[in-house]
């Protein structure tokens, strides 16, 4: 199993069981991985603009046998996974400020447009696959723009959770789509 921090510990802690998850600006891949092995979702996209982040996260999901479950893609923001399934959206580790650019420009897409390519053949019906549930937000800073945000696009059914890992304030934005 990954071992994860505090931090990430809580991110997970907040995902409810869904069928793709999606991870914005992923890096090190520790949250989409340890929602797999977890069973927290079936499976996982991992994306991110940088060409190095993509590199190691290919290779650390390898190295956890993890190559169909776990995709990598490159990208600027929602633009990898405009024309995906994804129930369950994960955006932490920025500033509130782009955490809010990625919305303004893909969420709409993302909450409109329900019969979306299947990334992974995904057929049993037992599996969640109706569009967008859940939205998860770690903003480093200006959480108050980001949960603005939200609002700005109907989600209001935020929760708020604060916690501290190694005397660092941390801040989730966990938004149920409805
Ligand atoms: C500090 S890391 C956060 C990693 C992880 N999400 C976490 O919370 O631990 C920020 C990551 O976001 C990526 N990133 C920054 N801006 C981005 C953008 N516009 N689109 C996609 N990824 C971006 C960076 O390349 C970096 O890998």
């Amino acid at each position: 199993m990954t071992k994860l921090t505090l931090r990430l510990e809580k991110i997970l802690s907040h995902i409810l069981p869904c069928g793709v998850l999606a991870d914005i600006g992923t890096d090190h891949t520790k949250i989409p991985v340890a929602a797999v092995e977890r069973g927290l979702c079936q499976f996982a996209l991992a994306t991110d603009k940088s060409t190095a982040a993509v590199r190691s996260a290919t290779e650390y999901i390898k190295s956890r046998e993890l190559t169909d479950r776990v995709r990598v893609l490159q990208g600027d923001a929602l633009n990898p996974i405009a024309d995906e399934t994804v129930n369950c959206l994960v955006i932490a580790g920025m500033g509130g400020i782009l955490i809010s650019e990625m919305l303004n420009n893909g969420l709409r897409g993302l909450l409109e447009y329900r019969s979306r390519r299947n990334p992974f053949n995904i057929t049993s019906a037992g599996r969640q696959l109706n569009g967008l549930g859940q939205i998860i937000l770690l903003p480093h800073r200006d959480v108050s723009l980001a949960r603005d945000t939200l609002l700005r696009h109907g989600l209001t059914n935020i929760s708020d959770d604060l916690f501290t890992d190694k005397g660092k304030a941390y801040h989730i934005l966990d938004c149920e789509v409805r």
